[in-house]
């Protein structure tokens, strides 16, 4: 079962991707608590799975933006699944209410940065293709995806600019990359 994340779903949503996320969880509880208390959080856009009466998984969906100041743009990130819940559907469920819900608002695309292997199921395409260009600070410019809600749009371009959630979270991967000599 998909929901709206409340108020009170705030207790348990870092450990769940302080556990998802595994060697690097420790900075996406960081991520998501920084994103929760800021200016870019959509409170009806973070969403939660239920499975046996508990919440198993989480996703959020936050503001970022173009260079040069507007429009703004919305990206799902980050989003992490129990261990021990994954492959029962519920990152694809999480995906799929984060589309409708985004669409719903009336937005013309969604942004994400992750695994094109897990996200092109659900329609997203290499961003850069449609002159959506990545922020200076991400790890694998090919990560960064678009997925297009409102075909008859006229997209925006440019260079997409971070949240400081997500800079600081994206430089703290880079660091961690160049000390395992990545
Ligand atoms: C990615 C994640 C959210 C998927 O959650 P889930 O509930 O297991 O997802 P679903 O059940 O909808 O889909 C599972 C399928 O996705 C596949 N999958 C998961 N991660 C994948 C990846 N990086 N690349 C390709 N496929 C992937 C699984 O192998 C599985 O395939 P199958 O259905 O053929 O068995 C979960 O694995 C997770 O929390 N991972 C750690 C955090 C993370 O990497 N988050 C995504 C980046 S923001």
């Amino acid at each position: 079962m998909i929901r709206v994340a409340t108020e009170a779903d705030w207790a348990t949503v870092p450990e769940i991707h302080r556990t998802a996320f595994g060697n690097h969880g420790d900075d996406v509880a960081v991520l998501v608590g920084e994103l929760h208390a800021s200016e870019w959080y959509e409170p009806e856009l973070s969403f939660v799975a239920e499975d046996e009466g508990r919440s198993v998984g989480h996703v959020m969906n936050t503001w970022c933006w173009l260079e040069g100041g507007s429009p703004r743009v919305l990206q799902l990130s980050p989003l992490g699944v129990l261990p021990a819940f994954q492959r029962r559907g519920h990152g694809a469920a999480l995906v799929r209410a984060s589309l409708d819900a985004v669409s719903a608002l009336g937005e013309a695309l969604l942004l994400v940065e992750g695994d094109p292997r897990y996200y092109s199921r659900f329609g997203f395409a290499p961003a850069a293709e449609l002159g959506l260009l990545a922020p200076p600070e991400i790890l694998y410019d090919w990560a960064f995806q678009v997925n297009v809600l409102d075909p008859n749009a006229d997209l925006p371009k440019g260079r997409v600019v971070y949240s400081p959630p997500f800079v600081a979270n994206a430089r703290s991967a880079r660091a961690r990359a160049r000390a395992r000599g990545g």
